[in-house]
């Protein structure tokens, strides 16, 4: 399926074919939690210059300590480049949010950021979720939009920058899943 920008991965932007073999699954033991976190750490703390005052240069909160909470890796080639953070809303029957979408600079644009969202979407589904949520930086409301997201009020702020809230259903995935053969995100 064409991306988000309807261009070829390869014509277009001139780069290299992504041949890697794409992964996502929950974070397994402490090897794999540690990662998640230095990634998460290095996008949003180093990269993007994010939770440095908040939260004193870590994007680390409750969420994480909270059994719940699902900490998701994305793996090119058996290597670790990606993270999304998931979890269940207390006092909302059904929603679920995810936050905490990151990949590596140099594995961008490798198809690894969007079967990460579609793990996320499709774990939240099969945990009995109703609805889904998050809030996306502006530079990736279309991103979450080709993804089939839909935006959801206007800008609010976070972590000191604007984030749009966005939306997606979670009973179509669920049954997708469900279904003959179930659905391969
Ligand atoms: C946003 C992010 C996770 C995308 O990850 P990625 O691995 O580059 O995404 P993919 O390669 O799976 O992208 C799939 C398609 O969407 C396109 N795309 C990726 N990011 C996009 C964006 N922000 N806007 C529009 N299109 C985008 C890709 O070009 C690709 O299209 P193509 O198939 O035509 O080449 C990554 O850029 C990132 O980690 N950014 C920094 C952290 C961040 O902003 N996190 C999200 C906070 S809301």
């Amino acid at each position: 399926m064409a991306g988000p920008g309807s261009r070829s991965s390869v014509t277009a932007s001139g780069r290299a074919p992504a041949t890697a073999v794409v992964a996502c699954r929950a974070a397994a033991g402490p090897a794999e939690l540690a990662a998640h976190f230095r990634i998460r750490r290095q996008v949003f703390v180093a990269e993007q210059g994010l939770f440095r005052t908040a939260g004193g240069g870590d994007d680390r909160d409750g969420r994480d300590d909270d059994p719940a909470t699902v900490h998701v890796i994305g793996l090119a080639d058996d290597v670790i480049c990606g993270t999304v953070r998931l979890y269940p809303l207390a006092g909302a029957a059904g929603r679920w949010k995810g936050d905490r979408l990151a990949v590596l600079p140099g594995h961008r644009q490798q198809g690894i950021g969007a079967p990460l969202v579609r793990f996320a979407v499709t774990t939240a589904a099969q945990r009995g979720g109703a609805e889904m949520e998050a809030f996306i930086q502006p530079a990736n409301v279309t991103f979450f939009e080709w993804l089939g997201w839909r935006r959801a009020g206007g800008l609010v702020a976070y972590a000191g920058i604007p984030h749009q809230r966005m939306v997606i259903g979670l009973s179509g995935v669920r049954a997708a899943a469900a279904g003959p053969g179930g659905r391969a995100w």
